[in-house]
């Protein structure tokens, strides 16, 4: 019996990662093949910020994996200020079998970790969206045309380079062994010390990862180009001065034609035309916004599945 969480992209290996995403592929193919909830057991999905596909995602894919999936809204719960962390999470894992949170600050998914023996999910910190990239990456890898054509693909990311979704691909897709370009105003760099994690996975699974301020160059051979919005939750205070920087970031028709003709353009949503790209872009043809929304669910299954196969020492 092993307790894994997911806290963040590398909490899994190179091989575990790409195990995920061929069993996301294959339950997409039979959303009801395994039902390892059955009973039905019930998985916790706290959210302390706003939500629609991770709500959803994780209320589907649990029902569908034969368990109850019980939202609870952490504002209500006021987790760490009405209750602590430490003491909400015990009480949720005693009765639940797995706990998917949305939050504020990474050190509070942490805290909830270290006091469960039930996996937890990370469903988007100010840090990471391991989830949205695990779905990104099967998205990709449906475009390519396998799992294994991930290594060596290069995947293009244009907006903040310091948010939860820019540190998630550094992470997720230097872990695929991917080539990950981070093009974003010098401002808005990603965190150092993740940054220093991706480059370090990189070599070790033969991708890279650079940050850049030319979008040019980022978007050139691109097998995939990736952006979100400028003003991620929690910093809509900051709003008015996360505009004019990200303009020549913005993704148009323009820089979706340096990428390779087969390139596909990814967004986790919400999005908002004529900010971070122009209507005919996500609109588009190359767009697979809603295969990605949808690989949200797939994705989360397959994570839930492996997390639950560990826990009770039935992984190969
Ligand atoms: N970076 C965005 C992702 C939304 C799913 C945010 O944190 O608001």
């Amino acid at each position: 019996m092993t307790l894994r969480h997911f806290l963040k992209d590398t909490a899994i290996s190179h091989d575990e990662q790409a195990a995920i995403l061929r069993l996301a592929m294959e339950i997409k193919a039979d959303r009801l093949k395994y039902q390892p909830l059955a009973g039905p057991k019930a998985v916790a999905i706290l959210t302390d910020k706003p939500t629609l596909r991770t709500q959803v995602s994780f209320t589907v894919g649990v029902a569908e994996l034969g368990g109850y999936p019980m939202f609870v809204d952490g504002n209500l719960v006021a987790i760490g200020k009405r209750e602590s962390i430490s003491d909400v999470s015990k009480v949720l894992g005693r009765m639940c079998h797995a706990i998917v949170w949305r939050t504020y600050g990474q050190e509070r998914i942490e805290e909830m970790a270290s006091v469960v023996s039930v996996p937890v999910v990370n469903a988007l910190t100010d840090d990471y969206h391991p989830c949205q990239v695990l779905a990104d990456l099967q998205t990709v890898a449906e475009a390519l045309g396998g799992v294994d054509k991930l290594p060596g693909a290069k995947l293009a990311y244009f907006g903040d380079g310091g948010n939860n979704m820019a540190h998630s691909y550094l992470l997720g897709g230097a872990l695929a062994g991917m080539h990950v370009v981070i093009a974003t105003p010098s401002a808005y760099p990603p965190k150092p010390e993740i940054l220093a994690e991706a480059q370090a996975v990189a070599s070790r699974e033969g991708g890279s990862v650079t940050v850049t301020d030319d979008p040019v160059a980022a978007a050139t051979g691109a097998d995939a180009i990736a952006t979100d919005t400028w003003v991620s939750m929690g910093m809509e205070g900051d709003a008015e001065a996360r505009q004019a920087p990200f303009v020549p970031f913005r993704v148009d028709a323009a820089l979706m034609a340096m990428a390779k003709p087969s390139a596909i353009f990814i967004h986790c949503l919400p999005a908002y035309r004529g900010k971070e790209m122009t209507a005919d872009v996500i609109d588009g043809l190359q767009s697979r916004v809603f295969d990605e929304a949808e690989n949200r669910l797939h994705a989360q299954k397959a994570l839930l599945i492996w997390l639950l196969q560990q826990l009770e020492g039935t992984e190969s």
